[in-house]
């Protein structure tokens, strides 16, 4: 059996005392460090898969819906408010402070403080094996595609497609990840590829 470090077993009991303190954070096997402040509204829903490691000083507030996948690793001072909903789906990546947020204040109406205008909320969604690169902020109404790559300091304000890399403010795509495209891979020429790269050997071994 693998010896226990103080260093594994700290964040095990702070995870058990902020779970009897949060009854509504759900999952199971999953550590949350040390000055974590976590509030989960009455109703809403806070669940962790396991083998997910949240750092110091993470900042969560749930007043709807907040599913993080299993073996997550959010590093410090992550940031993130759910009063709507936020995906983040298995293996995703955080780099330090980042910022995630599916709400912003309304401040439509000219003749009443914003203070007084509530939210607008719309779901962020990342999907699985995305990094999201250190001081990153995602806005509401964003999904970034699976295995997709946030620069650090980038500010997502549009969707960034699966396997693309994006940079800066706001989020551009500049590339894509080898074995990604801007299309699926079928329509993106890789069953050509294949098939020829199958033909090419057939030639070979036919010599
Ligand atoms: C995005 C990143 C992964 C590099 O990806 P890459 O595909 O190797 O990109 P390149 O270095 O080839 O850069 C491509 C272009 O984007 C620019 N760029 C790269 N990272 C950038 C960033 N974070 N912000 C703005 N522009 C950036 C480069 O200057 C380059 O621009 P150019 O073509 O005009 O010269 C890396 O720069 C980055 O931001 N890493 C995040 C590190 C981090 O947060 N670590 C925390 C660990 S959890």
């Amino acid at each position: 059996m693998p010896k226990l470090t103080a260093q594994m077993v700290r964040p095990a009991c702070r995870t058990v005392l902020l779970r009897a303190r949060h009854r509504r954070i759900r999952g199971s096997g999953f550590l949350i460090h040390r000055g974590a402040e976590i509030v989960v509204e009455p109703g809403a829903t806070f669940w962790v898969g396991a083998s997910t490691q949240i750092l110091r000083d993470a900042t969560i507030t749930v007043q709807g819906t907040l599913r993080i996948g299993s073996k997550v690793f959010a590093n410090r001072g992550l940031y993130l408010s759910a009063r709507h909903s936020v995906e983040i789906g298995d293996r995703v990546q955080i780099g330090e402070y980042v910022s995630i947020h599916d709400e912003n204040h309304a401040f439509d109406n000219p003749d009443l403080p914003i203070l007084h205008q509530g939210f607008v909320t719309e779901p962020v969604v990342i999907e699985e094996d995305a990094w999201v690169g250190s001081h990153s902020v995602v806005l509401p109404g964003v999904r970034i595609g699976e295995g997709a790559v946030v620069g650090a300091g980038a500010v997502v304000t549009r969707d960034i497609p699966r396997g693309a890399v994006a940079v800066g403010v706001p989020a551009r795509v500049v590339s894509y990840r080898p074995g990604f495209g801007p299309l699926p891979p079928e329509e993106a020429g890789v069953e050509v590829e294949a098939a020829h790269v199958a033909t090419a050997n057939t030639m070979r071994l036919s010599l």
